[in-house]
């Protein structure tokens, strides 16, 4: 158990790839913060991710806002000190996707998915900053996107916040690194989740045939790649962003 009296918190983490990586986690002995939207019905769902990660030899407890809010990224970040007090891993995973072709897109589209995908980033980094640098020490994974990378047609707004993200990335690395901060972003490309799911299956099987290894990617080959990164087995490893893509991008 690697992360045996460490804390993790996994924004977006009710379900899909921050579900399981915040199981992934527990499986390692993490004490984790489950953060996801306040949504009906999502305290429940929140619990019982906290009770799977509790079964699996874990901690957790789960703590519902909206990462574009700088006011609830400050308060999750008070939440996670005096729950189990440290940060030693964030990873910024909620996302949404609002696409459209860039000439219907609206204005409210662009600034909903800017918001949540790259301004959510930066709140929650922006709150752990003190804390993190106090410790000298931490880890921070940022989930990016093959969109952000390679751009995709219909995705104007998510493939500019994707981008972004890894500028941030960036950034942050050579920022923190002094204070012994690593900071790295995953390139996910199609992942089975309850966000691909809902696109349709014209769409799906044309990805699948552009993918090198002609699957989809599970949300256990996200989540594995989050562990290494964040553990010690990583320790020179920052600045960097990881694609897991089946062999989309190379
Ligand atoms: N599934 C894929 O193929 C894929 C590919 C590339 C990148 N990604 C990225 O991986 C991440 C997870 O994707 P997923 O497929 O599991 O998506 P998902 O929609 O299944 O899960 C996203 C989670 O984020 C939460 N969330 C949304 N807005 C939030 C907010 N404002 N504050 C807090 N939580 C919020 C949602 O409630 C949900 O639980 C996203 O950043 C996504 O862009 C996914």
């Amino acid at each position: 158990m690697d992360f045996e009296n460490k804390t993790v918190i996994v924004t977006g983490s009710a379900r899909g790839i921050g579900r399981e990586i915040a199981l992934k986690f527990g499986a390692e002995g993490a004490k984790v913060v489950v953060f996801d939207i306040n949504i009906e019905g999502q305290a429940d769902t929140a619990q019982a991710v906290c009770d799977e990660i509790k079964a699996l030899g874990g901690d957790a407890k789960y703590y519902l806002g909206d990462v574009s809010k700088p006011e609830d990224t400050d308060a999750l970040i008070k939440f996670a000190k005096d729950e189990f007090g440290s940060i030693d891993v964030i990873v910024n995973n909620a996302g949404i996707t609002r696409d459209n072709l860039i000439m219907r897109m609206s204005e409210a589209d662009w600034d909903a998915v800017l918001s949540v995908n790259l301004k959510g980033a930066f709140n929650v980094i922006k709150s752990a900053s003190r804390t993190l640098m106090k410790q000298r020490c931490g880890v921070i994974i940022n989930m990016a996107s093959v969109s952000g990378v390679m751009g995709n047609a219909g995705q104007a707004n998510y493939s500019a916040s994707k981008a972004g993200l890894i500028g941030l990335t960036k950034s942050v690395a050579k920022e923190l690194a002094a204070r012994n901060i690593r900071c790295n972003a995953i390139a996910p490309g199609f992942i089975e989740t309850p966000m691909t799911g809902k696109l349709p299956e014209n769409i799906q099987q044309a990805y699948k045939e552009a993918v090198p290894l002609k699957c989809f990617g599970q949300v256990e080959d996200i989540a594995n790649l989050a562990v290494f990164l964040a553990g010690d087995k990583a320790k020179y490893i920052t600045g960097q962003v990881i694609n897991v893509d089946g062999g989309l991008v190379m």
